[in-house]
């Protein structure tokens, strides 16, 4: 009896169970992709109320990105410096500048700068800091070369497929533990051999799943 259907037929289920969640993951990659309503707000860069430069601070004078953001590793939120902070210097350093003189009312009042946000994901997205520094991911992969900026640019599109790219593909971004403020590092890392990471690589688990990023 000749066959109804033709041999390569035997090898469909395979095909499709192999290929099947690829697909779905490719149409859902691209309907993410272009759907994302505010798929790039990068180039957002609104004004100050201080012409603070970490070109000059972090770039030129070296200052660590932790010695005024300091709860980067520990916290969901890098807290922005208080007033204090700058005035470790500028009680001293040109203390009678003109573009000082609202970080030095902000020390006589009390009362804080008034920083404009430039990186803003909405509520209903959750983002720590904290485990993505630990795991060496360094500032710049998420905030571009800072230590370059006169003004804070957002380079990144900060979208969902953005953040699900890394996750898919992460281990090629990490750099040694030690590197992560350093944002012009480049060089070769192999995380897994590394005996100097908190966790190891295999143990890192970005979520892909919709509750781990929208709890
Ligand atoms: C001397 C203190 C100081 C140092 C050192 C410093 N920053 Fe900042 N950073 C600030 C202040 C003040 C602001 C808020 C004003 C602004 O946006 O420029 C800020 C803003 C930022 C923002 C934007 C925050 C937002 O609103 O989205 C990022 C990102 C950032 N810093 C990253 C870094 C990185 C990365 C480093 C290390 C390379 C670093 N900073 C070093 C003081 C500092
Ligand atoms: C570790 C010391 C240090 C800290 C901390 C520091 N600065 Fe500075 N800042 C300097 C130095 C040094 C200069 C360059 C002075 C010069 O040009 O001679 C400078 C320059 C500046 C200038 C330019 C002043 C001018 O007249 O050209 C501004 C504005 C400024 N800093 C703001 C800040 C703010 C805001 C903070 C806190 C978020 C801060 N700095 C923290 C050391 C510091
Ligand atoms: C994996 C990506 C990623 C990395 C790595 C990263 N950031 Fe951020 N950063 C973000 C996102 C996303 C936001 C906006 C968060 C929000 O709106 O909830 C942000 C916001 C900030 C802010 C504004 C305050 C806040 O927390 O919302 C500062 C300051 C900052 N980052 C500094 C840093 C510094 C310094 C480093 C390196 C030690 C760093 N970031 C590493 C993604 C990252
Ligand atoms: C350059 C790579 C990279 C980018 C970009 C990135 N992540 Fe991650 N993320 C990681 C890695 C690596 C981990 C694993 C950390 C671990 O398992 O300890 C992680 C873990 C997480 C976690 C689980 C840990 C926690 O905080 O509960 C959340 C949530 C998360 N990322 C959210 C985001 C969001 C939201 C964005 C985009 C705004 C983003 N990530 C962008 C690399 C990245
Ligand atoms: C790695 C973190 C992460 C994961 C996992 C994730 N999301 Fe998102 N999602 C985000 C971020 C960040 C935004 C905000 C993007 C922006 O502001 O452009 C977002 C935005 C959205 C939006 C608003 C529309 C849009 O595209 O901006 C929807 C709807 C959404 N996510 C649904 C989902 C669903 C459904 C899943 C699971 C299949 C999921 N997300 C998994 C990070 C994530």
């Amino acid at each position: 009896m000749p066959a109804i259907f033709p041999r390569w037929i035997n090898s469909v289920p395979i095909a499709l169970a192999l290929g099947f969640p690829a697909f779905v993951a490719t149409v859902i990659g691209s309907v993410w992709y272009w759907a994302s309503p505010k798929f790039t707000d990068a180039g957002y860069q609104p004004e100050q109320p201080v012409p603070f430069s970490h070109r000059l601070h972090a770039g030129e004078m070296g200052l660590d990105c932790r010695y005024c953001h300091n709860t980067v590793d520990r916290a969901a939120v890098a807290a922005i410096p208080p007033t204090k902070t700058c005035m470790n210097c500028h009680t001293l350093v040109k203390p009678d500048s003109e573009k000082l003189a609202p970080v030095r009312e902000s020390a006589q009042t009390g009362e804080s700068i008034k920083w404009s946000r430039v990186h803003m994901l909405p509520d209903y997205a959750y983002f720590d800091h904290g485990p993505h520094v630990a795991a060496g991911v360094g500032c710049n992969e998420c905030h571009g070369r800072i230590d370059q900026m006169d003004v804070v640019e957002q380079k990144k599109p900060l979208s969902m497929h953005w953040c699900l790219e890394c996750h898919r593909d992460f281990e090629p971004r990490l750099r040694p533990l030690d590197q992560v403020t350093n944002l012009g590092w480049s060089g070769h890392y192999d995380p897994r051999s590394d005996p100097n990471r908190e966790r190891p690589v295999d143990e890192l688990k970005p979520p892909l799943h919709c509750s781990g990023c929208h709890r």
